[in-house]
């Protein structure tokens, strides 16, 4: 197996912008032209933004977006406790540690036609590089986003240059049963090739299930609790099909964070 974190490396790089980007959400936009220079959409990298030795380890972000021209890489995240905490704290031209870029990139298609998008609150953060991607290589893309309230919803305006659509789904308005209508009107009228969703089991099932019925490969993002990054720690298994019957253990790290939806079994 080729491990893509060969070109892993860790870095200092500089913190060039830290904004709000919704309640908790927040995008920060640091300096590390080593790790951006080899980074590829459906990659992540492991940040640690503080001196102290607590928390011990780095934390795993999406790339949101990849800025080769100035050496920048954005994620998006969300606040959930210590770490993204004191993250959000920093302020531009504080150090920030680096290691990246690690997981495998995602495998596009050469020529893809038509692409749908799926990203529930801050999983809607990998979407954007994706989209991207495929506009440069002569494809559509369709995104479908999702989150608990309209204030939640993420990227909208951002996504929409480098989509053909953009639909936004919140549970308040029965955001639910409203994404699967769109998801299958899409998969019917628009012959997509690939599905890729963040931050949501519930959405992942619902394209794995859509997956087998129709004709395009669904991926997810494993959201694996990951303490290494680069295969040590043992920490993020999760459990794919094996060729014939049964199932194996891979890592997130090394394997993913992004696996076909016919493959991975999301528990
Ligand atoms: C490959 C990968 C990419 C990720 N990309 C993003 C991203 O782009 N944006 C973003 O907002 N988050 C992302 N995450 C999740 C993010 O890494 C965690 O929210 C963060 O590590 C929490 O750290 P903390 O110190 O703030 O919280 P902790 O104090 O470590 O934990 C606080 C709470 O969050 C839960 N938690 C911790 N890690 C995770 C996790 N991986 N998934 C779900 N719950 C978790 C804990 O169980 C606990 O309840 C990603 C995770 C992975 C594995
Ligand atoms: S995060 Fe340590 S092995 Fe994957």
């Amino acid at each position: 197996m080729f491990l893509h974190c060969f070109w892993a490396m860790l870095i200092t790089g500089t913190i060039l912008d830290l904004r709000p980007a919704g309640p908790e959400y927040f995008v920060l936009r640091a300096h590390a032209p080593q790790v951006v220079q080899h980074a590829a959409p459906g990659q992540f990298v492991m940040l640690q933004g503080w001196g102290e030795q607590d928390p011990l380890l780095r934390r795993p972000f999406d790339f949101h977006r990849l800025d080769r021209e100035a050496g920048a890489f954005e994620v998006l995240f969300k606040v959930k406790g210590h770490g993204t905490a004191m993250i959000s704290r920093l302020r531009p031209g504080d150090p920030l540690s680096v290691l990246g870029p690690l997981g495998r990139p995602i495998p596009f298609h050469e020529a893809p036609k038509a692409v749908g998008l799926i990203g529930r609150g801050s999983g809607v953060s990998p979407m954007f590089t994706i989209a991207e991607e495929v506009r440069r290589r002569g494809g559509r893309s369709y995104a479908l986003v999702s989150a608990r309230s309209p204030d939640r919803l993420l990227c909208v305006d951002e996504l929409r240059p480098f989509c053909q659509a953009v639909w936004t789904f919140t549970d308040d308005a029965g955001g639910g049963a409203a994404l699967r209508q769109a998801l299958e009107t899409l998969v019917r009228d628009e012959a997509l090739d690939a599905v890729f969703t963040c931050g949501s089991n519930r959405l992942a099932s619902l394209v794995a299930q859509l997956g087998q019925e129709g004709h395009f490969a669904g991926y997810a993002f494993m959201d694996a609790p990951m303490a290494c990054g680069v295969g040590t720690c043992k920490g993020c298994v999760c459990r794919v099909r094996r060729d014939g019957a049964g199932y194996r253990y891979a890592l997130a790290c090394l394997e993913g964070p992004v696996f076909p939806l016919s493959e991975v079994l999301i528990e």
